[in-house]
């Protein structure tokens, strides 16, 4: 059942603090736990309880590259996923980034539906398993 409007518009989008570090690792796979303090991270929270994360980084020519992108299994399908990919979008912006990159497991459908929402296109496909999308942040909204 979706939550309720007026409920969805508590949720914020604010960078990580320390401490939830240990929260997001909670509903992260064992196996990519050990790369969460690799990048800088946003969480979606809702009264400062962490709901989903988000990380990026900039690489030294000026691209933007999302990385991670994970929301708690009770509140998926409820716009957080979109709200963290917009911040993150916003970011690229703010970086005058002319790029934005996304590196997709294949088995990961709606992974790829919302880079797609976000004007990225598949590009290059590596091993079978990955599909690089790239979005132009210089075109128009
Ligand atoms: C991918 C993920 C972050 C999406 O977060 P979310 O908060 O559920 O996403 P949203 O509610 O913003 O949904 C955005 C769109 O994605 C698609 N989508 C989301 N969940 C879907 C589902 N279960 N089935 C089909 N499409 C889905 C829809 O197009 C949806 O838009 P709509 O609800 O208007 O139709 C979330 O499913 C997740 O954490 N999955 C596990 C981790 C993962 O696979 N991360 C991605 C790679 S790192």
């Amino acid at each position: 059942m979706a939550i309720e409007s007026w409920v969805r518009e508590l949720i914020e989008v604010r960078p990580i603090r320390d401490e939830e570090f240990e929260v997001i690792a909670k509903f992260t796979p064992p196996e990519r736990v050990a790369t969460l303090h690799c990048h800088p991270t946003l969480v979606a929270t809702i009264y400062n309880e962490v709901i989903g994360y988000a990380s990026y980084y900039l690489d030294d020519t000026g691209v933007f590259y999302h990385g991670a992108l994970r929301v708690m299994e009770t509140w998926q399908r409820e716009g957080v996923g979109t709200r963290l990919m917009r911040a993150r979008v916003a970011i690229a912006k703010d970086f005058h980034a002319p790029l934005h990159h996304c590196l997709v497991w294949t088995h990961k459908p709606i992974m790829a539906a919302l880079c797609e929402q976000f004007g990225m296109v598949p590009t290059e496909r590596y091993d079978g398993s990955r599909t690089l999308y790239v979005g132009n942040l210089m075109a128009a909204d």
